[in-house]
C-alpha cells in the first residue's frame, strides 16, 4: 500500500537553517506542505515573510506562504541578532524574488482554516519562535484536535546559547513555548542538545557544491555564510539546527531520541526561557515531549545531500 504523505505547516523565520529544513521539506516525497508561515524571530516578520517567498521561489512551492505575528505574545522583543543571520534575515547568495504575492488571510487565520479542512492530522514544524503557534493554539483551540504533532526547533535540556540556559527560539517567546508545551499535543523537541551535534562541515559543503543544480548553488553559498559566523565562535563546521526539526519526521532512525516531561521557565532572573527537562522521571509526569539528544551526524549529512540532489531531476 502506498505511503500518504504527511500534511505539514511549515512556520519559521528563515534564517539559513530554517530555508535548508524547507529544501529538504520540499524534496521530500513523504510531506505534503500546507503552507509556509513566517514569523519574528532571526529577523523582523515582514522580512522573513520576504525571505519565505524568496525560499518558495527557489524550490519551485506554489503553496500559500502567510505572515504571521509581529511581536512575541507578552514580552517585548529582543533585537533581532543580525550577526548570525545578516541584516537581511538571510544573507548570502542572491535569491529569485517572489513568485507569487503572500496569501490575504494571516499565519494564524491560514493555519487554522488548513488544519480545520485537512482529512488528516496535520504537523507543525516550527523553526522559529512559537508565537504564531501559541496564537493559532490560543484563538482556534477546536484545531488541537486535528494536530498530530508539533515538531520544533528549540530549548536545550542540558545548556542554552543565548543565555547560559535558554536557547534563542525560546527565549524570544517563552509564554508562547509555555503554550505549546503545555497544550497537550505532543512535541518532538530538536534543541541544541542534537542541533549542535549537526553539523556541516567543509568537507560536506564541498559535496553539495559538486552537485551543480540550481538549489545546491544557493545551498552551499548558505552553508558558508552560515559556517563564517560559528567558525568565529570555535564550531568546526554550522549547524542546522532548523534541519533536525524537518529530518525527525522522516528518519527517525538517524536520532537518538528521549521521552520526558518538559517545562518552560517564563519568570525567573538568570534562567528564563529554558526548557527544563524531566530527563529521570522524578516529577513522574507524563513526557509531553520526544527530544532528540544526538545524531548519527554522516547519516544525516548523506539524507539531506540525497534530497538536495532530487533538484536536479526537475
Ligand atoms: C535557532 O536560532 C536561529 O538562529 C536558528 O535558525 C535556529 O532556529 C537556534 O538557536
Ligand atoms: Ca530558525
Amino acid at each position: 500500500m502506498l505511503k500518504k504523505p504527511i500534511p505539514v505547516i511549515l512556520d519559521g523565520d528563515p534564517g539559513h537553517d530554517d530555508a535548508i529544513g524547507w529544501v529538504v521539506a520540499n524534496a521530500s516525497e513523504d510531506f505534503n506542505i500546507l503552507a509556509i508561515t513566517a514569523v519574528n524571530g532571526n529577523c523582523s516578520t515582514a522580512k522573513a515573510a520576504y525571505n519565505s517567498l524568496r525560499i518558495a521561489a527557489l524550490i519551485g512551492y506554489d503553496g500559500p506562504v502567510a505572515k504571521g505575528q509581529d511581536n512575541p505574545l507578552y514580552v517585548e522583543s529582543l533585537k533581532a541578532p543580525t550577526n548570525v543571520h545578516g541584516e537581511s534575515g538571510l544573507d548570502g547568495p542572491a535569491l529569485p524574488e517572489p513568485k507569487h504575492p503572500l496569501d490575504n488571510l494571516s499565519a494564524v487565520e491560514l493555519m487554522s482554516k488548513l488544519i480545520s479542512e485537512s482529512n488528516e492530522k496535520v504537523v507543525i514544524i516550527a523553526t522559529g519562535p512559537l508565537t504564531n503557534v501559541a496564537a493559532l493554539l490560543l484563538t482556534h483551540p477546536e484545531v488541537k484536535e486535528n494536530i498530530a504533532h508539533i515538531s520544533i526547533m528549540g530549548g536545550g535540556i542540558q545548556f542554552g546559547n543565548w543565555t547560559p540556559a535558554a536557547e534563542f527560539n525560546i527565549l524570544i517567546d517563552p509564554e508562547a513555548a509555555d503554550i505549546v508545551f503545555k497544550s497537550g499535543i505532543h512535541i518532538f523537541m530538536a534543541g541544541l542538545d542534537v542541533t549542535e551535534k549537526a553539523l556541516v562541515c567543509q568537507p560536506d559543503v564541498q559535496r553539495i557544491k559538486e552537485i551543480g543544480n540550481p538549489v545546491s548553488e544557493i545551498v552551499w553559498k548558505w552553508l558558508d555564510f552560515f559556517y563564517q559566523f560559528h567558525h568565529k565562535l570555535g564550531y568546526p563546521g554550522a549547524p542546522l539546527h532548523d534541519l533536525c526539526a524537518v529530518m525527525v519526521l522522516i528518519h527517525p532512525e538517524v536520532f537518538t531520541l528521549k521521552d520526558m516531561y518538559v517545562e518552560v521557565e517564563t519568570a525567573s532572573d538568570y534562567s528564563k526561557g529554558t526548557t527544563v527537562g524531566d530527563y529521570y522521571g522524578i516529577t513522574g509526569k507524563k513526557p509531553n515531549c520526544t527530544c532528540l539528544m544526538d545524531v548519527n551526524r554522516e547519516q544525516f549529512i548523506d539524507y539531506m545531500i540525497k534530497y538536495i540532489e532530487k533538484y536536479s531531476e526537475v
